[in-house]
Formats: structure tokens, C-alpha cells, sequence
């Protein structure tokens, strides 16, 4: 699997993106299972980020690039949450609409997967089971559902009766698992540029901390498990 990086791609002068073109037939790329091949494809993942994605996501994948400023919605902080492989591929192959975030499936198939495994190394570390005492299940689907299943639907899968209208979509918390830190920080200030608004006035501090348990318990993308 492994070649030449062609590390020199340049971006879309016209984001597709932006012309409202989405396409279902995104290829799930899986990285490579095995460590070697793996650990090369991180590398030429890491010469792409830094050649096409760094100037806006910043070279620590932190959403600090020198781009960013001028930017709404920001740049994603790649570190802040773990997404599915079938995310990451339908996102470099589709962009994000309502973004500046272009689509890159004009690269060769090898990049992307190369790039999906690099944003895969950021991942962050699985957090320990928080201990501190949360609503129960019935209670954090409840609030969930009167606040935050129009837009990001009642199995959290970003398709809620309103989502059909927004760019950039609902997060589909079933491919995105956010960290607490970020899910805190969207919950406290929105996320800017987006139909998210904050919920700090209208939810109190518990009822938030209930919601983010309840949207990171919903991760689990069917597609995963694939590599042996
Ligand atoms: C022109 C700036 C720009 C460039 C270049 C760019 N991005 Fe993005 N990217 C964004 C913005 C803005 C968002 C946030 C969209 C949102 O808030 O929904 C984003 C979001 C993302 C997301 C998160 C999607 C999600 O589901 O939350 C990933 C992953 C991503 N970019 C990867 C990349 C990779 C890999 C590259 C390089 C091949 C790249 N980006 C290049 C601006 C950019
Ligand atoms: C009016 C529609 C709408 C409602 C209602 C809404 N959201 Fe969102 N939410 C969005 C959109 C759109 C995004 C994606 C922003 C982006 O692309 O950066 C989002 C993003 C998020 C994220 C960020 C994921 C990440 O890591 O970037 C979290 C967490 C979240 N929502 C939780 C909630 C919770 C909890 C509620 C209910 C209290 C809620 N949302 C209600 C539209 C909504």
C-alpha cells in the first residue's frame, strides 16, 4: 500500500463544497492494521496535514492555524474529539458545507487514507469513567430529547427534523465522540459561525454535564471493527 507521498497536492481553487455538492459515495477508508504500514502511512499523513491542512488546522491539528483568525466556523481542533474512520473519510471527501472546510477527493486515495490515518494518531487517550454522579439514563435521554434532538435527531445521528436546513450540519454523535473539554466548552459558548448555540443560560450546570455523558455514550460507528 505504501508510495511515493505526494505530499504537494495543492487545494481546490473552487471548494465543491461550497456549491452545495454532496456526494454518498465516499470510499470508507480504513488506515492499515498492521503496524508498520501503519506507522508509514501516519508519516505521509503528516507530510500532507502539514502541505494542505496546517494552515488552517494548525501543524498540532489544534485548529490554530495562521488562517484560522479570519475564519467562522473555525477550524476543528482534530485533538478535541474521536471520530469514526467513516467519518473522517466522508468528511475529506465531501468538505463541510457551510464551512470553509473544502472536499479533497481530488487527491489519490492513498492520501486520503494517509490523512485519515494521521488524524486518527491525534486521537486523544480514552478518559478514565468519570465518577461524578449523573442523572439516569431515562432523565439525560429526556432533556436530551427536549433540547437537542430537533437538531441533531433522537439517536443523535445529526439528522433531527431541523437538520436538513443547517450548514454546517448537526454533529453525528454516533461517528464523533467530542472530549469532555470540548463538549463543555460548545455546551458553555456555542460553536460560532454554526446553528449551535450556548446553553449555559438555559441549562444549569448538572443538565450539562448529564448531556455530554449522554452524547459520548452515543458513539459507536457500525463500521468500525473491521481491522483484525
Ligand atoms: C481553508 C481552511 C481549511 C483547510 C485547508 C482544511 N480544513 Fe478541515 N476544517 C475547516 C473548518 C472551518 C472546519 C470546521 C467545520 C465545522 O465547524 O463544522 C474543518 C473541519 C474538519 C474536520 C472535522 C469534521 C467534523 O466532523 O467535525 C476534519 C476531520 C478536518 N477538517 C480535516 C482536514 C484535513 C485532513 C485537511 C487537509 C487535507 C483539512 N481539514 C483542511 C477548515 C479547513
Ligand atoms: C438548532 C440546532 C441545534 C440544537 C438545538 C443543538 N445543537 Fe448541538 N450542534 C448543532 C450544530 C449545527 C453543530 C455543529 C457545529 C460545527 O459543525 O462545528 C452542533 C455541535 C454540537 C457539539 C459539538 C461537537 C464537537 O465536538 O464539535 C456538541 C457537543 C453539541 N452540539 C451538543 C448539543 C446538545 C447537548 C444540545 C442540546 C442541549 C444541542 N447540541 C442542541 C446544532 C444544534
Amino acid at each position: 500500500m505504501a508510495s511515493e507521498p505526494s505530499a504537494k497536492a495543492s487545494a481546490p481553487t473552487v471548494p465543491i463544497a461550497m456549491m452545495g455538492g454532496y456526494s454518498l459515495s465516499a470510499p470508507v477508508l480504513h488506515p492499515a492494521s498492521d503496524p508498520d504500514d501503519l506507522q508509514e502511512e501516519v508519516a505521509q499523513g503528516l507530510a500532507l496535514f502539514e502541505g494542505n491542512c496546517a494552515s488552517c488546522h494548525g501543524s498540532a491539528g489544534r485548529g490554530d492555524g495562521g488562517a484560522s483568525a479570519s475564519l467562522l466556523p473555525k477550524p476543528a481542533n482534530l485533538t478535541a474529539a474521536r471520530f469514526s474512520d467513516e467519518r473522517l473519510s466522508s468528511v475529506l471527501w465531501n468538505g463541510v458545507v457551510g464551512s470553509s472546510m473544502p472536499p479533497w477527493r481530488q487527491l489519490p486515495t492513498e492520501d486520503l487514507r494517509a490523512l485519515v490515518a494521521y488524524v486518527q494518531s491525534l486521537h486523544p487517550p480514552i478518559a478514565a469513567a468519570s465518577t461524578q454522579e449523573v442523572k439516569s439514563l431515562d432523565e439525560r435521554k429526556s432533556l436530551f430529547e427536549a433540547n437537542c434532538s430537533s437538531c441533531h435527531g433522537e439517536t443523535g445521528a445529526g439528522n433531527g427534523p431541523v437538520a436538513g436546513v443547517l450548514a454546517p450540519s448537526p454533529t453525528n454523535f454516533q461517528l464523533k465522540k467530542s472530549t469532555q473539554e470540548r463538549a463543555w466548552e460548545v455546551l458553555e459558548n456555542g460553536v460560532p459561525g454554526t446553528a449551535m448555540a450556548p446553553w449555559r443560560n438555559q441549562l444549569s450546570a448538572d443538565q450539562r454535564r448529564s448531556l455530554i455523558e449522554f452524547v459520548r455514550s452515543l458513539y459507536g460507528p457500525s463500521q468500525e471493527n473491521s481491522g483484525q
